[in-house]
């Protein structure tokens, strides 16, 4: 398994490229199986889920051809096995969003169960619960969802619904399903996130009838038939959102381009308030600080969109190891996302934790150390607190961070950090 060695003590000054965002392509690669029209998507990011993603629809019988550029051309007209094996769907929970398109465009759909993963259980009950208000027959049988119309029906029939929680692919889900569902389709409470408005921006292209993405209720007007479109993904806030962290604890200042201010407001205001200087400016996002040691750590709980992202918990955390005073962080979305405290404590961090709050004591420093990663942010907390601990450390299992990140070590050094991986 391959590493990263990372000398700690760096400030990081220059200007980074922000990728494409995961958690907008991995849906609109599925949205891609909607149409048999060639669709094409700009901006991909170089990700393993990304490639994961990509073995499962080659694997339905769909061609897509991947460019150096980011430029993926996807041709669902020959999809014959609308089924997604446990092999890979083990691997990637999003997986489960190819259940939505190949119902909707297909009638049925085989996909297995993903298993829970590292942060917790994740089921999916929620996404079968919405699918079958819209007429999905679903059964659960030797680890296999599998879905499909009634006798007689040709297509989902639009319903309202109403999920227990916001599910953010659970919306995704119902978006795609509900795009070619007869009649209309309302979410209720459905998730707010900037991927899931820019998946609607790319089922609109398609020729979806969908308003009120980005707020708690969208609505959706069935049609016949979807086209081809070309589609660029949004630039990856978490991305974004983990170098700003990064800046603000090494000290230094830096320019993420193509990064979107707009959607990172709650780690922004949080960053402001800590005492680093965040701006939105042409073309991306400036961040400044003075070091993670003159900064003020800051509590926060984290919420669906627009609130504070799960998926920066842990980066965040890390700024707080280093930061002067003590802060409370509450997880609420997944009931096991700590497991990078124990790591970052290896380091010299002194935290608590109780359940969803963990209570982060600010240490004048980091020590380095052998760490281990244990899922995808958690590998990033790890390397931000790599980059700011005296001395060496190493981040083991890093294939967690590839999954997320596109080329992290290539950025970071690109700004000046001394990091490097070590093939296993
Ligand atoms: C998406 O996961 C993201 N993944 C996650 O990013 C992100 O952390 C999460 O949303 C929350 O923002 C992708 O978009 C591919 P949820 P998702 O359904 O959709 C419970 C990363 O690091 N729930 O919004 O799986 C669930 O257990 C990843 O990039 C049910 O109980 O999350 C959780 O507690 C990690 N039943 C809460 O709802 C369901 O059927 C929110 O989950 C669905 C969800």
């Amino acid at each position: 398994m391959d590493k990263l060695l990372i000398r700690g003590g760096r400030t990081l000054q220059g200007e980074v490229l922000v990728s494409g965002a995961k958690n907008a392509a991995l849906p609109e690669l599925c949205a891609a199986l909607l149409t048999a029209d060639p669709v094409t998507l700009l901006n991909v990011p170089q990700l393993q889920d990304v490639s994961t993603m990509l073995k499962l629809i080659r694997n339905m019988g769909v061609t897509a051809e991947r460019a150096d550029d980011g430029t993926v051309r996807i041709d669902a007209s020959a999809l014959n096995t609308p089924e997604a094996p446990y092999e890979l769907v083990k691997t990637m929970r999003a997986s489960v969003l190819a259940l939505g398109p190949l119902l909707a465009r297909f009638g049925e759909a085989t996909v297995s169960l993903p298993g829970g993963c590292a942060i917790g259980s994740r089921p999916v009950d929620q996404h079968i619960k919405g699918l079958a208000a819209m007429g999905a027959e679903i059964v659960v049988e030797h680890g296999y969802m599998i879905a499909k119309l009634p006798a007689g029906w040709t297509r989902l029939k639009g319903a309202r619904i109403t999920t227990d929680m916001v599910t953010v692919t659970g919306t995704e889900n119902f978006l795609m399903a509900a795009a070619l569902a007869e009649g209309e389709t309302v979410l209720e409470n459905a998730a707010q996130e900037p991927e899931i408005s820019d998946l609607a921006e790319m089922l609109i292209a398609m020729g979806a009838k969908i308003e009120g993405h980005g707020t708690s209720r969208i609505r959706i007007q069935g049609v016949d038939q979807l086209h081809g479109c070309t589609h660029r993904v949004v630039a990856d806030r978490i991305e974004a959102g983990t170098f700003l962290c990064a800046v603000a604890a090494t000290g230094g200042d830096v320019m993420l381009r193509h990064g979107r201010a707009d959607h990172l407001d709650a780690v922004i205001e949080k960053l402001r308030e800590a005492g680093a200087t965040v701006q939105a400016v042409e073309g991306g996002i400036r961040v400044q600080s003075a070091g993670g040691a003159t900064l003020k750590a800051q509590g926060f709980r984290t919420t669906e969109y627009p609130g504070f992202p799960t998926d920066m918990q842990a980066q965040f955390m890390t700024l707080n190891c280093i930061a002067q005073g003590t802060a409370t962080v509450t997880e609420t979305i997944f009931e096991n996302r700590f497991m990078h405290v124990n790591e970052l404590v290896r380091l010299g961090a002194k935290i608590q934790t109780d359940g969803k709050v963990a209570v982060i004591e600010g240490v004048p420093r980091l020590s380095g150390a052998t760490v281990m990663a244990t899922d995808l942010r958690a590998s990033a907390s790890l390397v931000i607190a790599g980059l700011v601990a005296d001395g060496e450390t190493v981040v083991d299992r890093i294939y967690h961070l590839d999954r997320g990140y596109d080329c992290m070590e290539s950025k970071l050094r690109g700004i000046g950090a001394d990091i490097e991986r070590v093939k296993a």
